[in-house]
């Protein structure tokens, strides 16, 4: 990899503040100065350093954030405040959601530039368990419990898989298990049994949820190897 580009997957600068960086002596590779920025490197054997500090490469990462909110999961920004502006700096180029929240959902997202992986969350296919604190304007009779069990009417002749439902102390909040992702699902899904949707928070996705994680809204932070493998890679 060109050592310009390698300094910027690992902190985020732009390829121009690199190539200054590197031209102004402040870059060693393996203890040597080196002053250009076409210079090839081996991301996982070389040691980089920039102004004295070792910088890490990692080709996959993930990144976990309790989103907060308010922002959006689009690049666009004139769609309103976006949850990559939520990522540290070096991460801002380099993720994307995998699949999305709806501006007001909080909760549990994942980023990756691990395309394989997130292709592999989100397929329907594979029905990836989401599970949703869900908080409606009406209680949830046990009529639509058993509706959304068996699958409900999304309009446009689609229609919803069965849904894993259990009921909390509230009785307008239901936790609810979907296996699928489709656009505006839950909020759909509480429409055909007549009632709205007034707040949505992700708890969990695939077997990460947000108790282990333990994120206050708004944090987030990267995931291990060790995490991943436990989480993406087992099943
Ligand atoms: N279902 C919805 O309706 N909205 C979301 O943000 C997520 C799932």
């Amino acid at each position: 990899m060109r050592l310009d580009k390698f300094l910027c997957e690992c902190t985020g600068m732009n390829r121009k503040d690199a190539k200054s960086e590197i031209k102004n002596n402040h870059v060693l590779v393996n203890g040597v100065c080196i002053t250009d920025s076409g210079y090839t490197i081996l991301p996982n054997q070389d040691s980089v350093s920039c102004n004295g500090k070792e910088l890490q490469y990692r080709e996959f990462i993930f990144y976990v954030l309790n989103k907060p909110a308010g922002y959006v999961c689009s690049e666009n920004e004139s769609e309103g405040k976006t949850v990559i502006s939520l990522l540290p700096a070096e991460y801002q180029k380099r993720l994307n959601p995998v699949g999305r929240l709806d501006k007001e959902t909080t909760g549990l997202l994942i980023f990756t530039n691990d395309g394989n992986t997130s292709h592999r969350l989100l397929s329907p296919k594979n029905h990836v368990d989401k599970t949703y604190l869900v908080t409606c304007e009406k209680a949830v009779t046990d009529d639509d419990i058993k509706r959304l069990e068996s699958g409900v009417s999304l309009g446009d002749d689609e229609f919803s898989l069965p849904a894993a439902v259990e009921k909390t102390d509230k009785s307008n909040r239901i936790l609810m298990t979907i296996h699928e992702g489709r656009f505006h699902q839950v909020k759909r899904m509480m429409q055909a049994t007549c009632n709205k949707v007034t707040g949505l928070k992700r708890i969990s996705f695939g077997s990460l949820s947000l108790d282990d994680l333990a994120l206050k809204e708004g944090e987030g932070r990267t995931l291990s190897d060790e995490e991943v493998n436990r989480y993406f890679k087992s099943s």
